[in-house]
């Protein structure tokens, strides 16, 4: 494993631009599945996540070319079962995103389990009973999961516990085939959902309603290849916004969508920091003192769990005491005993509540990434850190984050990669 190397104290000015999202380009590449015709993906994020799913497509026969930096062609004609990497399956937990389009596609499949970040109990209740609502039969022995529609999925009224994002792909890429009409209750409406559906469209399904929480789908017998724009990732727009924000510095964050980062914008302005958006850009300023606040996460429109870690550093900084609540994962708030290391003042309620005081000098330490969000968010407290900060498990970001280290290398950053 490698370790970043932080030298702190330094403010961040200039430009950085916002890679393509991983949560969205994840389920677009379970979709090629659907189709044998050629798929190009463009703005696609050079991050392992995406390398570890094409590399278990190709275990399916699926081929890809990288045509150029961040544009993919991705062909499913040739795909087969015989030959899937088990071991990559179930490590992966992006290879859930496969159940509903290797199910289309083959009707009868045994799979392992998923794996993934330790970041609570992530249930899968709702993915399974979406599949099962729309037909499969599903038995679980040892291990592994056997699916079976030997006739393809029946349209249906899928109703889902909750809004679970994985969920709604799933049951999105199994209705878009599907015989008859599917409704689905309860749906994700995040903007990775709505970017798979918008693929999903270009490749030729019939779906109403992406963006709300009530999806129709009028299935289709075929869908045919697509070329399609992955979204930026709005995740890394907050995350470099709080980086700018903790150092004071000034940062033109490019290749943004307004509309995607509405609440993060409104949050950093009620905590003091100045946002300024101009053509598909934001522009962060931040000067001293910063407002305490309180910040619950929710499923979209609501405040993204994927940002809450950034926050609980930037909560560090800002004069009086934070309250940071997030009731979706019961694993999230690991990156605060790491913070508290560093020196911040920072109280574990509960597994879902932490409430930090400021504003904290923090200082350099050794500190472990324990997820993706919560090594970036380890990473910003190294920006602020007197003295060198070291990060172990530097891969767990690259999994998430394109050179993040180098991006924030170029605007003003010490950092660098052992
Ligand atoms: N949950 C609630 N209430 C809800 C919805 C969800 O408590 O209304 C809970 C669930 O029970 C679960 C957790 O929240 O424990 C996550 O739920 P979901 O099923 O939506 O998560 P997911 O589909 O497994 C995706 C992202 C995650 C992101 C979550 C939430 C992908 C590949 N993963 O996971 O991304 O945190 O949605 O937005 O899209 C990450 O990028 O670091 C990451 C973990």
């Amino acid at each position: 494993m490698s370790l970043f190397r932080i030298n702190g104290g330094k403010q961040l000015h200039g430009t950085v631009a916002i890679s393509g999202s991983k949560n969205a380009v994840l389920p677009i590449l379970a979709a090629t599945l659907l189709t044998d015709e050629p798929c190009i993906l463009r703005n696609v994020p050079r991050i392992k996540d995406v390398e570890r799913l094409l590399e278990l497509l190709a275990s399916l026969g699926v081929t890809h070319e990288w045509t150029s930096e961040h544009d993919l062609r991705v062909v499913a004609r040739d795909a087969h079962l015989q030959t899937l990497d088990r071991k990559t399956f179930a490590s992966l937990r992006g290879s859930l995103l496969l159940w509903g389009s290797l199910v289309t596609r083959f009707r009868d499949v045994t799979i392992p389990e998923a794996g993934g970040d330790i970041i609570g109990n992530r249930p899968i209740d709702a993915h399974l009973s979406a599949l099962q609502q729309l037909g499969a039969t599903i038995e679980r022995q040892d291990g592994l999961y056997h699916f079976s529609a030997p006739n393809g999925f029946v349209g249906a009224l899928v109703i889902l516990p909750e809004f679970s994002v994985t969920a709604t792909e799933i049951a999105l890429m199994a209705a878009v085939r599907a015989k008859g009409q599917t409704v689905i209750k309860i749906a994700a409406a995040e903007p990775h959902v709505q970017d798979l559906a918008l693929f999903l469209q270009e490749m030729g399904a019939k779906i109403a309603g992406a963006g709300t929480h009530t999806l129709t789908i009028q299935g289709v017998s075929q869908l045919h290849g697509a070329d399609h724009t992955v979204i930026p990732d709005q995740i890394e727009v907050g995350t470099f916004a709080v980086a700018a924000a903790v150092t004071g510095g000034d940062v033109l964050i490019t290749n943004i969508v307004a509309d995607h980062v509405d609440l993060v914008r409104s949050k950093l302005h009620q905590i003091g920091v100045k946002t300024e958006l101009t053509d598909h850009s934001l522009h962060v300023t931040a000067s001293f003192p910063l407002r305490s606040f309180r910040l619950q996460t929710f499923p979209y429109p609501g405040f993204p769990t994927d940002l809450q870690a950034p926050f609980g550093v930037l909560a560090t900084q800002c004069s009086g005491t934070s309250l940071i609540h997030d009731p979706m994962y019961e694993g999230r708030l690991g990156y605060v005993s790491e913070l508290i290391k560093m020196g911040a003042n920072a109280i574990i309620c509960d597994p879902h509540r932490v409430l930090v005081t400021g504003p904290t000098p923090l200082h350099g330490q050794e500190v472990k990434s324990l997820d993706i969000r919560a090594g970036a968010t380890l990473l910003i407290a190294g920006l602020i850190a007197d003295g060198e900060t070291i990060i172990h498990d530097a891969e767990v970001l690259d999994r998430g984050y394109e050179k993040f280290e180098e991006r924030l290398r170029n605007i003003g950053a010490e950092i660098t990669r052992e």
